[in-house]
């Protein structure tokens, strides 16, 4: 087994006496046959390379390809392996990259030095060879060697932090590669260059794999056991554990335009065999193993542990995020598209292979369609400055949802006012619903676009966005749909969709905040000018006039937000290895369940009652102000966001200013939900 380390490192500088194959003592595991075994047992985890989750249908909503490809799991990526209690238990994210293995820090020579960064399944193997310097550190060779040596590892797997893998010298990214070439202004008069990156003249030099940069300590003597990793015997007895129980169709729900809320309260029927509701026949999903990929939720606030019920707001971040973050500022971190030299390279590969991932996320056809941003804020703002300021005039008309967030109301009224153009709004009945009749008498040969969220962040609501787009196209106007509320909650199809803009942020979906994504049909981008001016955008620039560049580069201008859209798609590749209609049906019980216990409480009025919803529960509390209520949460550590929630128009459309919302994600347990509506029913005791 080998370990990498990139050319110029102060490993490959070390004058090292080994690279020579170690000779393992007799009875010591093989170290691919761990390699082998660990492979084995993650890929029967949720997060596995033979998850079906990438055999799901083609083409309808709720039947897309998932698209992401089967990489080699990651240890960091999946939950705690070990049982409660075992000696193998962690908190998630320990330093070995390995979930529920805990170093014993400080106790075994030299493990206090091991990397934090996540490492390559692949690479449990090497561990034990790589290591055994500290535990044999008579071989004379210095520990910053055998130090190094494994935080670097990660390289020769980067795959497993989102990084495209490398095959030699060949090309790591033919979308990054296009668009380097694009982006250089000398991309027109350079000869096509040989490597994948425009200003690398030497294919396969760079991070790319070299059999020279392979090392291998000299000494093979130590167990995995020596480090707190597993052998031979506890891989066997982990993969005998099986978490997630083989389900005919795992997929089954929600699709074919079926309900999301369709089941009511009485689906939730085996709340405590899980920890989670689980609806009798459906397949276990076991929450608590998701809960430990995420350390804040471990966090004690105000004394007791933290209840994140703040998801609308914005979600948790997954280890694996945290992990690749830390890992981009470590080992990538550069300015992209520029620059002749090997950091740029990495970081222009990372935030493009993030741009694919973001397309096969939500199902565009091409990387080219996807734009990133800072956020839904700003995307939509993109939109109204550069297609709305060039396709709607005086007279014409822009509808919206009187769902709406104040980012998809307020660029489209100062684009009426600026233009002379008229915002019409969708109104929605009393239970938050849009009304599509209403809807369709708004359409008119004025319309020019229609933008509607296709989850309402005050109420919960599901918009039916595929009918709203079908009826805004047959009159000829382009549709935006909001996904900041819905990416996190249910398959995203935009090509079945059809719709012509489709907006998120990356921080909605457990990725870092300051990333967004706009999508647009490549020939609507390719017509739209570009909104701001400046560095990265352009192909020529004289003082005399500027050439843009191609989208998506002629909207990103200036240095982007590198390292969190990086993040952002370890985000996606996270959420598509718990699989997005796992966690769709775990929330659709959980809200289920907490629908079914709070509406109950004496003095407690629901606002949003739709038959369909995701993850919301607003209401008022008769008798207290919504702040009292947050306050009072918030004492037993329970976050919920209390306020108009930036959705003023709907809140007052029920005859309110504000409310508490709480807002579930697929971390979140039944025992929470009990523990906020334990709080409500003693607060409306006191006073309702
Ligand atoms: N849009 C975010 C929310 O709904 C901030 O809370």
């Amino acid at each position: 087994m080998t370990m990498q380390t990139p050319t110029g490192s102060p490993l490959g500088a070390s004058p090292l006496p080994d690279r020579q194959v170690p000779v393992l003592p007799a009875g010591l595991p093989d170290p691919a046959q761990l390699a082998r075994l660990a492979t084995e047992f993650f890929s029967a985890l949720p997060g596995g390379a033979t998850t079906p989750d990438t055999s799901a249908g083609n083409g309808a909503v709720g039947g897309v390809p998932s698209a992401l490809p089967a990489a080699a799991p990651i240890l960091s990526s999946v939950s705690n392996p070990a049982p409660p209690g075992s000696p193998l238990a962690g908190p998630g994210g320990t330093g070995t990259g390995v979930p529920g293995l805990s170093l014993p820090q400080g106790k075994v020579p030299g493990a206090n030095l091991l990397p934090g960064a996540p490492t390559h399944i692949l690479s449990l193997g090497n561990r034990a060879p790589a290591l055994a310097p500290h535990a044999a550190a008579q071989n004379g060779l210095p520990d910053n060697v055998v130090t190094i040596a494994p935080a670097l590892e990660p390289r020769a797997g980067g795959a497993a932090l989102g990084v495209p893998p490398v095959q030699g010298g060949g090309p790591v990214s033919a979308g990054s590669a296009t668009r380097s070439a694009a982006s250089s202004s000398h991309a027109s008069t350079d000869a096509a260059p040989a490597s994948p990156f425009y200003f690398m003249d030497t294919p396969g030099r760079g991070w790319s794999r070299s059999g020279e940069d392979f090392i291998m300590p000299g000494n093979g003597t130590a167990a995995p056991a020596s480090f707190g990793l597993p052998g031979e015997q506890d891989l066997r007895e982990l993969l005998s554990i099986h978490r997630f129980a083989p389900a005919a169709d795992p997929y089954g729900v929600p699709r074919g335009g079926a309900p999301y809320f369709a089941e009511g309260a009485h689906a939730r029927t085996d709340r405590h065999a899980s920890g989670a509701a689980v609806p009798a026949g459906h397949p276990p999903f076991d929450v608590n193993a998701i809960r430990r990929d995420f350390p804040i939720l471990q966090e004690r606030v105000n004394g007791k542990q933290l209840i994140w019920f703040d998801n609308a707001a914005t979600t948790q971040k997954p280890q694996s995020v945290i992990d690749r973050l830390s890992y981009f500022y470590q080992h990538e971190n550069s300015n992209i598209h520029r620059a002749a030299h090997t950091l740029a390279g990495r970081a222009t590969d990372a935030y493009e292979h993030a741009r694919e991932t973001v397309q096969r996320f939500i199902g565009a056809s091409s990387p080219e369609e996807i734009v990133f941003v800072r956020g839904t804020t700003e995307a939509i703002n993109l939109i109204a400055k550069s297609w709305g300021e060039q396709n709607v005039g005086a007279g014409d008309e822009i509808v919206v949802s009187h769902l709406e967030h104040h980012a998809n109301i307020v660029p489209w009224q100062q684009l009426a006012s600026q233009k002379g153009a008229k915002l019409r709004v969708i109104p929605v009945d009393d239970s938050g619903q849009v009304l599509l009749d209403e809807y369709r008498k708004l359409l008119n040969d004025r319309t020019k676009i229609v933008s509607v969220t296709q989850v309402s962040n005050a109420l919960g609501t599901v918009v039916p966005v595929a009918e709203i787009v079908d009826m805004a196209h047959r009159v000829g106007a382009k549709a935006l749909v909001d996904g900041a509320q819905s990416v996190s909650h249910m398959r995203v199809d935009v090509q079945a969709l059809d719709a012509d803009f489709f907006v998120f942020s990356g921080h909605k979906i457990f990725g870092p905040t300051g990333i967004g994504v706009v999508y647009g049909k490549r020939a609507l981008l390719e017509d739209m000018p570009p909104w701001q001016g400046g560095g990265n955008m352009i192909a020529d620039v004289t003082f005399e006039r500027t050439v843009f560049q191609p989208p998506p580069s002629r909207f990103e201008a200036g240095t982007g937000n590198i390292a969190d859209a990086v993040g952002l798609a370890a985000a996606l590749e996270y959420v598509t290895r718990i699989g997005i209609e796992n966690i769709a049906r775990h929330e659709h019980d959980l809200l289920a369940y907490a629908t079914s216990v709070l509406a109950p409480v004496p003095g407690v009025r629901l606002i949003g009652t739709a038959h369909d919803k995701a993850s919301v529960l607003s209401f008022v509390l008769k008798g207290y102000t919504t702040e009292e209520v947050g306050q009072a949460l918030s004492q037993e550590g329970i976050a919920v966001r209390a306020g108009h929630h930036c959705a003023q128009p709907i809140l007052r459309r029920f005859g309110l200013e504000a409310t508490v919302r709480p807002s579930l994600a697929f971390y979140n347990t039944c025992d929470e939900v009990d523990a906020m509506i334990s709080v409500v029913r003693r607060l409306s005791t006191r006073r309702a």
